[in-house]
């Protein structure tokens, strides 16, 4: 049982969730439509990732008892001017979701709610992993400037990445 403060503030974050399931498919969409394969793909597991963190904040509400109730989700951008600046948003959006993470951390401990905090624990991690993925791409990026062969290089590598799931759905 979880306090409906603690309920709404998860629901809230099933909103940031899905938005970032949203960005990362517009991102994407948009990089399939300039030629950038190996970076639509990239976009595209991460918004398999963002679908497995909502999963995981819906089996958990459902868990304590709790409804899951979803919320409008806003338009997102649906162009960039490069690859860089994708990656760069995708990392000042990450650092986001970093800070709402926390804050909920923040209020299960105010709520005195040790399972919520512990449920936590697992996005905190998640966090540090998610924003190094996009910072390592963003060197690799301002390493190639505007070489058009090195860019190449990257968007070939960016197609081998694979969608792992995490280890439990809990
Ligand atoms: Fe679900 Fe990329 O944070």
């Amino acid at each position: 049982m979880i306090t409906d403060k603690m309920a709404q503030a998860l629901n809230d974050q099933i909103r940031e969730e899905l938005y970032s399931a949203y960005i990362y498919l517009s991102m994407s969409s948009y990089a399939t439509s300039v030629g950038m394969a190996g970076v639509a793909h990239w976009f595209r597991i991460q918004t398999q990732e963002e679908l497995t963190h909502t999963d995981k904040f819906c089996n958990y509400l459902n868990s304590q008892g709790s409804q899951v109730i979803l919320q409008a989700i806003e338009q997102p951008p649906c162009t960039w001017e490069s690859a860089l600046e994708m990656f760069e948003a995708a990392l000042a959006h990450e650092q986001h979701i970093s800070q709402c993470i926390h804050d909920l951390s923040l209020l299960a401990e105010d709520e005195k709610d040790r399972a919520t905090d512990i449920f936590l624990q697992w996005f905190i991690s998640e966090q540090v992993e998610e924003e190094e993925n996009a910072k390592e791409v963003i060197d690799q990026l301002k390493l190639a400037g505007s070489d058009g062969s090195g860019l190449f290089m990257i968007d070939r590598e960016l197609a081998k990445r694979v969608f792992t799931p995490p280890a439990t759905n809990a």
